[in-house]
């Protein structure tokens, strides 16, 4: 095996996307937000009124949906059978209702076959809640990103207030707990740290500090 591959998984607003973008960027590595791929989902059965408590009628419709994580100049962007949907899958309607779609065993397993498909034979970092666990187990690198709902609802609050997005924290806090409580309870490959992952609790670290403690993970491999 001749390529790099670094898993991030950790709850909500952990910081992961932010820090494995630097990563990647370091290490000049695709970067897979695996979490777009279930909100861009999400925003697709919304669209179509399909009821993302219907396993069989979701899988229906992923089955025929294309989704692709493009690099563009201005930064990565995410299609839905072509269509720029990068933004609307931010919503809060999306965020408080993907949870429920992630749930579903046949959605889990066609995402892992596609994230799959993806990683082979290229150098990713990819985050999401079942990196190290189940869609790259052989990961060199496995990160599991932790930090106090506390500080992690404070950190999007404060990014929130930054892009001129209405945010009330205690709201945020209320629903970053409530979709850390359904991906750890599911059946389906829950978010849980990989046996071998590396723990990092971001609570007071600075996005450079966690960075740089993960190129230190990956120098030792290369
Ligand atoms: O990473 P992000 O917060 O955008 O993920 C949105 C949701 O997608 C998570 O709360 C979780 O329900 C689901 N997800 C997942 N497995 C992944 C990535 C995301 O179940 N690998």
């Amino acid at each position: 095996k001749d390529t790099l591959t670094i898993a991030i998984d950790g709850p909500a607003a952990a910081g992961k996307s932010t820090v494995a973008k630097m990563v990647a960027k370091e290490l000049a590595c695709i970067y897979i937000d695996t979490g777009a791929m279930y909100r861009a989902l999400t925003l697709q059965a919304m669209n179509h009124s399909v009821d993302v408590n219907d396993e069989e009628a979701l899988t229906a419709l992923l089955l025929k949906t294309t989704i692709e994580l493009k690099q563009t100049i201005e930064g990565q962007k995410v299609f839905i059978d072509n269509q720029d949907v990068t933004g609307a899958i931010r919503s809060l309607e999306v965020t408080n209702t993907v949870s429920y779609v992630a749930k579903h065993p046949k959605i889990r397993s066609e995402m892992v076959n596609r994230q799959q498909a993806l990683a082979a034979k290229r150098d990713v970092v990819m985050d999401g809640r079942d990196i190290g666990t189940h869609v790259l187990p052989d990961a060199e690198v496995k990160i599991f990103l932790v930090a106090t709902v506390e500080e992690r609802a404070k950190r999007r609050h404060e990014e929130n207030i930054k892009n001129g997005i209405a945010s009330d924290l205690a709201e945020l806090k209320k629903e970053i707990e409530q979709r850390d409580q359904i991906d750890s309870k599911r059946e389906a490959s829950p978010l849980v740290k990989a046996e071998d992952a590396l723990e990092i609790d971001t609570t007071s670290l600075t996005i450079n500090e966690v960075a740089q403690q993960i190129l230190e993970q990956a120098k030792k491999i290369k």
